[in-house]
């Protein structure tokens, strides 16, 4: 009791680093907003907003480009539509990053969110280009991780392993000893547990993801006294809540669930799931990725999403006839909706804006990177 008055009346702030449990604790306590300035989501996000002459124009322009110039076009499952649309690939993190990674075109352009295209700038060839159509494509959850944090624990913890959400910046990753991504994080956390079953663990940012690590080390039978989490979240994905699938699961009993492990509702679902309430059939916690082959894979008919809106998008496509409930209809990525198809026309056209990377952090940051690459 003593302990928790004392933890109650500590002020804990945005990224600060705790014990699991108290981090899990102080969830309610601590702002875990935006640290950076959101940008409003442009109009011509929506296809509706682009006349139809000028979409036209736009579409056939990238295409011409793109054969001019040998150039590869990347886009992330949350980008809008028309983006979408004229990528060669779409995709999860971990998924562009490996294609970005095999591919031996000359100029990528990834329309994702910047730690993704500061990825492949990092493992590219030296007369590669890396390009991405908007500066301000920026990640709320990625600014909450503060290097001096992750130095001052790593200095109090001499023996401690670092794992950092590919969600981070390369001066975050040059510290790191792991990065993992939603695809493979428990698997992540499952071999580091098992490589330094003495070491203290730090996972980082996101305090969420962090409650999806401590059911990873329970399942394995381990402790998890010795993890310690960054108070860190994703503006999106903290403001789908347990309120809003239980609402939907509600208003929908035959509906299957799908959600993101940066939601909010991360420790509801995971609890349902845990206790058998929910089979796996119907409920499943997923990358970006991940989640198209559940809506394919699922009996359900109804699906409902707890992630960004604009996932949908290729869900839809992969499972044409079914149908998508967001569970919160206001969960939209503004930073990965700057990437419009005006911009990555101009992208290609002007070979711009290329991600260039400091050499000395890049060489320390593609050790994680690489690491986390190799397990699947
Ligand atoms: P994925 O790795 O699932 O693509 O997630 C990245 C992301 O930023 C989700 O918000
Ligand atoms: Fe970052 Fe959240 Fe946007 Fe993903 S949805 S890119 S975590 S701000």
């Amino acid at each position: 009791m003593e302990g928790k008055e004392v933890q109650m009346n500590k002020l804990v702030l945005p990224g600060d680093i705790l014990r699991a449990s108290e981090a899990i604790e102080m969830i309610p306590e601590v702002d875990l907003g935006p640290p950076i300035e959101v940008p409003p989501i442009p109009p011509e996000a929506d296809p509706k907003n682009i006349p139809e002459e000028e979409r036209k124009f736009l579409k056939s322009g990238i295409r011409s480009r793109k054969k001019e110039i040998g150039a590869l076009v990347l886009a992330h499952n949350y980008e809008p539509p028309d983006v979408q649309d004229e990528a060669d690939f779409i995709g999860d993190s971990i998924h562009l990053a490996k294609i970005g990674r095999d591919s031996k075109k000359k100029v990528i352009v990834e329309a994702a969110v910047l730690f993704m295209p500061e990825m492949l700038a990092v493992m590219k060839q030296p007369d590669q280009i890396i390009l991405t159509p908007s500066r301000k494509a920026l990640c709320s959850l990625a600014a909450h991780a503060d290097v001096n944090k992750i130095l001052a624990w790593k200095h109090e913890h001499p023996k401690g392993k670092v794992i950092s959400y590919v969600n981070t910046y390369l001066d975050v990753k040059a510290e790191t000893d792991i990065c993992c991504a939603s695809t493979n994080a428990a698997k992540v956390i499952q071999y580091m547990a098992e490589r330094h079953p003495d070491s203290p663990l730090l996972f980082l940012p996101d305090v969420f993801l962090g409650y999806f690590a401590m059911t990873v080390l329970k399942k394995m039978g381990r402790s998890t006294d010795n993890l310690w989490l960054m108070m860190g979240a994703c503006h999106v994905h903290e403001k789908i809540t347990a309120h809003h699938v239980m609402r939907r699961m509600a208003l929908h009993p035959d509906a299957a669930v799908t959600a993101h492990p940066e939601c909010g509702c991360v420790s509801k679902c995971s609890m349902l799931l845990d206790q058998g309430l929910v089979s796996e059939e119907m409920m499943q916690l997923r990358s970006t990725w991940g989640m198209l082959e559940f809506v394919k894979k699922t009996p359900a008919k109804k699906i409902i999403v707890a992630t960004t809106v604009t996932n949908i998008y290729p869900m839809q496509k992969a499972a044409p006839d079914k149908e998508f409930i967001p569970a919160n209809p206001e969960a939209r990525c503004a930073f990965m909706e700057q990437n419009t198809l005006r911009n990555l026309y101009e992208s290609l056209r002007d070979m711009k804006h290329e991600i260039t990377v400091d050499p000395e952090l890049a060489e320390r940051a593609k050790i994680p990177i690489e690491r986390m690459l190799a397990i699947q």
